[in-house]
C-alpha cells in the first residue's frame, strides 16, 4: 500500500497537464484503478485483514483524491496566470480611436439644409457639373446674346473644330437642375438640388467653385407667399435663432417673375457677427416665381402649374453660421482650418436633436 501511495503522490507532483492527470485518476481510482482492484480484494480476506486494511485503503484513497484536487487547482491556477500574463490589456489606452477625418463646413451645412427641407416635404435631386448650355442657359430663360451669360462669368469647355456636340459649360448655378427634375419628376414637385458651380471669380467673398442648393416647387396653387413661409422657416432652422429677420428685395433673374433677393438682419460687434439684431442686411440667396417658359421648358404645362424657385448659397450660410471669416480658406485644404471648422463625421444633424450639436 505503502509502494501505491509514493507511486502516485509521485506521479501527481509531476503531472503537467489536467488530460494527463484525469488519466492518472482513472488508474487510480477508476472502477478498474489499482486502488479501487484493492479496495476489491477486501472481500477475499479475514475479518481481522479487513478491519485492518479497509481503514487504510480509504485513507489512501482519500489522500490521493485530495492530491489529484489539490494538482487540478494548481494547474488551474497556473493555466490563469499564465493568461494574465500573456492577455493583458493597457487601460491607459484610450479605448476609441477618434476618427482623424472630419466633415468640410460645406458638408455639414448641405447636410443640415437637407435635413430641414426634407422635414418639410422636399426631395433631393442632382444634376451634372459639366452641363450643356442649353440646360444651363436658354431653358432657364436666358437667349443666345443675353447679357447674364456674360455677366455669370462662364467657364466653357473646349470644344473640337466642326464638333456636332452641344457646346457644354461648368454649370454656374444650380438652377438647370429644375430643368432635369421637371423632365424627370413632373408636376407636382418640391425638390431641392445641391452641388458645386463654377464661376470665373475670385476675392474674399468669391471662389471659382462654389456650392448652391436650389429649390424647386411647383403646384397648382403655389404663390410668393408659400415660398416667404418657407425661406423664413428654412432660416430659422439653420440659424437656430428664433427672431430671424428676412429682407425680401425685388430683384431680376430671367427664369423667375416677380423675381426677390433675400438678406438677413445682422450686425457686426467688434469684428463679431450676429444675426437677427442689428442694421446690417446680408445677401443669402435669389429666388421667385418660376418663369412660364422655364416650366415650359420642362416639359410642364405653365397654365396649370406654376410655383416658386430659389437658389442659396451654402457657403454663404456655412460662413455666417460658422463664423468663418474668409470664403477662399474653404478650398485650401490646410488640415489645420479642417482640424478646426471640421464636424464629427458620427454627428448626423437632426432637426429634433438641434442641427449642429
Ligand atoms: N440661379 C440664381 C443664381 O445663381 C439663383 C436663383 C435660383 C434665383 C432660383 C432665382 C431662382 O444667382
Amino acid at each position: 500500500m505503502d509502494d501505491l501511495r509514493l507511486k502516485f503522490l509521485d506521479l501527481i507532483s509531476k503531472t503537467e497537464s489536467e488530460e494527463a492527470l484525469e488519466v492518472l485518476r482513472v488508474q487510480a481510482l477508476g472502477k478498474k484503478g489499482e486502488v479501487s482492484l484493492r479496495m476489491r480484494q477486501l472481500g477475499q480476506m479475514t475479518p481481522e485483514e479487513r478491519r485492518e486494511q479497509g481503514p487504510a485503503l480509504n485513507a489512501l484513497k482519500d489522500e490521493i483524491h485530495a492530491a489529484l484536487v489539490a494538482k487540478k487547482t494548481a494547474l488551474k491556477n497556473k493555466a490563469l496566470d499564465e493568461r494574465l500574463r500573456n492577455e493583458w490589456l493597457d487601460v491607459t489606452l484610450p479605448s476609441r480611436w477618434r476618427p482623424r477625418g472630419s466633415l468640410h463646413p460645406v458638408s455639414q451645412a448641405t447636410e443640415e439644409v437637407t435635413a430641414i427641407f426634407s422635414d418639410m416635404g422636399f426631395s433631393v435631386a442632382h444634376g451634372p457639373r459639366i452641363e450643356t448650355d442649353w440646360y444651363n442657359f436658354d431653358a432657364l430663360n436666358i437667349p443666345e446674346h443675353h447679357p447674364a451669360r456674360t455677366e455669370m462669368d462662364t467657364f466653357y469647355i473646349r470644344r473640337a473644330e466642326g464638333a456636332e456636340e452641344p457646346p457644354r459649360v461648368l454649370r454656374t448655378h444650380t438652377s438647370p437642375v429644375q430643368i432635369r427634375a421637371m423632365e424627370t419628376l413632373g408636376a407636382p414637385l418640391r425638390v431641392i438640388c445641391p452641388g458645386g458651380v463654377y464661376r470665373a471669380d475670385y476675392d474674399q467673398t468669391h471662389t471659382p467653385m462654389f456650392h448652391q442648393v436650389e429649390g424647386l416647387c411647383l403646384d397648382t396653387d403655389t404663390s410668393m407667399a408659400n415660398l416667404k413661409w418657407v425661406l423664413e422657416e428654412f432660416a430659422r432652422s439653420f440659424f437656430e435663432i428664433n427672431n430671424i429677420d428676412l429682407r425680401f428685395r425685388a430683384s431680376h433673374f430671367p427664369f423667375t417673375e416677380p423675381s426677390a433677393e433675400v438678406d438677413i438682419r445682422c450686425s457686426w460687434e467688434n469684428g463679431q457677427l450676429k444675426l437677427g439684431e442689428g442694421d446690417d442686411w446680408l445677401e443669402i440667396l435669389g429666388s421667385g416665381m418660376v418663369h412660364p417658359k422655364v416650366i415650359q421648358a420642362g416639359g410642364i404645362d405653365p397654365d396649370k402649374y406654376q410655383g416658386f424657385a430659389f437658389g442659396l448659397g451654402i457657403d454663404r450660410i456655412a460662413m455666417l453660421k460658422y463664423g468663418i471669416p474668409d470664403l477662399r480658406a474653404f478650398f485650401d485644404s490646410d488640415l489645420r482650418w479642417l482640424r478646426h471648422y471640421g464636424f464629427s463625421a458620427l454627428d448626423i444633424p437632426t432637426l429634433h436633436r438641434g442641427l449642429s450639436h
